[in-house]
């Protein structure tokens, strides 16, 4: 059994990222760095993990996270194994910890999305190899590193850019409160009272912002998002969630329309996630604007996994 290590100092091999903030200021630089260096050629690389296999383990059902693993990890000359786990939990068959046990016998690494954040707990307890969140209720780390990824690109610094999330405080919000409270930047959450990010991560996101001087500001009021450098979107109703019109109805001030983005400033990106179900917290005339990032948020979901496996698997 094991604990989690924040910031080994030595490397990141063999490490587990459940959360983002599994991962130190400075290692996610490495990352970023090495995804840049992926990005413009993949010719070095193209034996990197040559004789390693990666398995994905998905409860939920995923187009980007999974395709992007599958060819990213092909580009890196390893093999990877889907299993597809939404008919049947993982354990449902066989305790986590079994499950865990044998697949680590084969495995270099598994990557997770799944149902709740504590299956993925679990997995890090019972095996050596590295566990990677790939989407739980709570989180979503791969995809902040890609987003980290594309606000570099297009000339964002993560120390000083202001950040605008608008909608719900969901898993994607919770991973990039943390990439703004570890690298000390600013962001306004801007959402209904009943859907604020959980109390929990924002009491991580204080602790980490304690050390970088990061701002974030929890509010209902849209007005709060004049002068981001981006505003952030996702769906109002997440895999898992329970739909409700009385939800839906109380987004519906926070939805990213044209106006939102005159109230943001004319320099302000779009970012999601994706999927977005068009026409509810994001219209076409924005997703499909000049300011719209959101299709290289997706290309980058490779260059910024691969980075991070070949640096749990030692390779980097
Ligand atoms: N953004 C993202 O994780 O997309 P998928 O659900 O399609 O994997
Ligand atoms: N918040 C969304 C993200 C999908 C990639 C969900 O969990 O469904």
């Amino acid at each position: 059994m094991r604990t989690l290590s924040v910031s080994n100092p030595v490397s990141l091999a063999r490490r587990s990222v459940l959360t983002l903030a599994d991962l130190s200021r400075a290692e996610i630089r490495g990352t970023l760095d090495l995804a840049k260096e992926l990005k413009r050629d993949y010719a070095p690389f193209a034996h990197a993990l040559q004789q390693r296999a990666i398995v994905l383990l998905f409860e939920k059902p995923s187009l980007r996270t999974r395709v992007s693993l599958e060819v990213g990890i092909a580009k890196l000359g390893g093999t990877c194994v889907y299993l597809d786990h939404q008919a049947s939990p993982i354990g449902q068959r066989e305790t986590i910890a079994d499950y865990g046990r044998n697949l680590e016998r084969w495995a270099d690494a598994l990557i997770g999305r799944v149902l709740q954040h504590a299956t993925l707990t679990e997995l890090h307890r019972w095996t050596k190899v590295p566990i990677v969140n790939a989407l739980c209720e709570a989180h979503h780390p791969c995809q902040i590193l890609a987003d980290a990824l594309t606000l570099e690109e297009h000339g964002l610094d993560l120390s000083s850019m202001r950040l605008a999330w608008l909608g719900d405080g969901n898993n994607v919000c919770h991973s990039l409160m943390q990439l703004t409270a570890i690298f000390g930047g600013q962001m306004v959450v801007v959402t209904p009272d009943d859907c604020r990010p959980a109390s929990a991560w924002m009491t991580r996101t204080s602790e980490l912002a304690l050390a970088t001087g990061a701002r974030i500001e929890y509010t209902n009021d849209i007005s709060r998002i004049a002068g981001a450098d981006a505003v952030y979107t996702d769906a109002w109703i997440s895999m898992g969630q329970s739909d409700s019109a009385s939800k839906r109805a109380a987004m519906l001030p926070y939805q990213v329309n044209e106006a939102a983005m005159q109230l943001a400033g004319k320099d302000a990106l779009f970012m999601h996630c994706l999927p977005a179900p068009r026409g509810e917290e994001v219209l076409d005339a924005v997703m499909d604007s000049p300011a719209s990032v959101a299709f290289d948020q997706a290309e980058n979901r490779m260059h910024a996994q691969n980075a991070l496996l070949l640096q749990l698997l030692g390779v980097r």
